[in-house]
């Protein structure tokens, strides 16, 4: 039974795809420092899945726990999560976002260059392409200069791994995520921020049970249809399959380069009034909306071109809007 290292696995995407890796038979440890999670995930997880993973609450910047974890285990693949990810926190704390999440990535490289071990999934985001010229956007798409600290964390981190991968004998995989969304059917984990949500899906659900008083539409002139900006939202649990085929593809030697990467998302672009009218539908609830400015830093428009995705990886997303919608709304209900 191949033993699999996820970073950051008690966290929203994280502990999705715990699940799916435990369905297919993998033996599963976590590293999580409880940053930015809380430690009952753990017990969720069991109890969807029957199996605890092991579990090692450790900082990645602490070196030396980090030697000591990979002395007593023997990992044959990982899949890295841990990081910080509120892009407007990174404005404000960009040393903090460098630090950890581009420090506890080279200790993670050092380690796994050292021990020979091969396999690495790596968490990136669309944000690496800003406003790409062309929709749907290919892996081809010209990487733009980050909008965000965040963001850079994620386009050098992809540059990072992929000078590691030439230099040593790693072979990794980008998977670059479109927004997701949603959460477990069995209502067990999903998605748990902290304080004031950034994101529009955690927004829209805290204010329909009533915790915010009103979502407000971050601009209504841009260049689409209806003159709100356009996401491709990605059912989490799809997300988290697409990791559990870029990790077999990697463990049968199948890749082409020792560094690729795949868009993951559904390859259908959303508009924010899309996606209220939707949840609106969905969960029977009215939704308190107002028309505000723009929030400085987002796009027009992006979406996935996930032919690689679909072709290479074997990958689809299944799950539909009103589905990640509904079961945003249902884990919303449970808290
Ligand atoms: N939005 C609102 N009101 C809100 C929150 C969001 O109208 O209260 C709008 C945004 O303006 C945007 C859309 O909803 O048009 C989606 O916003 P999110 O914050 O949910 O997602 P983003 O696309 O801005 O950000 C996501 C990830 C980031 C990543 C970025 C890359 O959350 O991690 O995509 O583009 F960096």
């Amino acid at each position: 039974m191949k033993k699999i290292l996820v970073t950051g696995g008690l966290g929203f995407i994280g502990s999705h795809v715990v699940v799916e890796l435990q369905n297919k038979g993998f033996n599963v440890v976590i590293i999580d420092n409880l940053s930015n999670s809380r430690i009952e995930v753990l017990e969720n997880i069991t109890s969807i899945t029957g199996i605890k993973p092991d579990f090692y609450q450790i900082d990645l910047r602490a070196k030396v726990d980090v030697q000591n974890f990979f002395q007593d285990n023997s990992i044959d693949g990982i899949i890295h999560f841990a990081a910080f990810k509120a892009v407007g926190e990174s404005v404000e704390k960009p040393l903090e976002y460098y630090e950890n999440n581009i420090g506890s990535l080279v200790y993670l490289l050092q380690e796994i260059s050292d021990r020979k071990i091969s396999n690495f999934i790596f968490s990136s985001s669309c944000t690496v392409y800003g406003q790409a010229e062309d929709l749907p956007i290919t892996e081809r798409a010209q990487i733009k200069q980050p909008e965000s600290p965040y963001g850079n964390t994620k386009k050098i981190g992809e540059e990072i791994i992929k000078d590691a991968c030439g230099a040593y004998d790693i072979n990794a995989i980008a998977l670059r995520y479109f927004n997701p969304i949603g959460a477990h059917d069995s209502v067990k984990i999903g998605e748990l921020p902290l304080g004031v949500p950034q994101n529009l899906i955690p927004y829209i659900t805290q204010t329909a049970i009533g915790i915010r008083e009103q979502l407000s539409v971050f601009g209504d002139d841009y260049p689409t249809a209806d003159g709100t900006a356009i996401r491709d939202y990605i059912h989490v649990v799809d997300l988290a399959k697409a990791h559990v085929l870029a990790l077999q593809r990697l463990l049968d030697k199948k890749n082409n380069q020792n560094f690729e990467v795949f868009n993951v998302g559904t390859g259908k672009g959303s508009s924010v009034m899309e996606v209220i009218n939707t949840f609106e539908r969905v969960s029977g609830k009215p939704l308190n909306y107002k028309i505000v400015e723009r929030r400085q830093g987002d796009i027009t428009a992006a979406y996935a071109d996930t032919t690689s995705a679909n072709e290479i990886l074997g990958w689809k997303s299944e799950k539909t809007l009103e589905e990640a919608l509904l079961s945003s709304w249902k884990w919303q209900q449970k808290q």
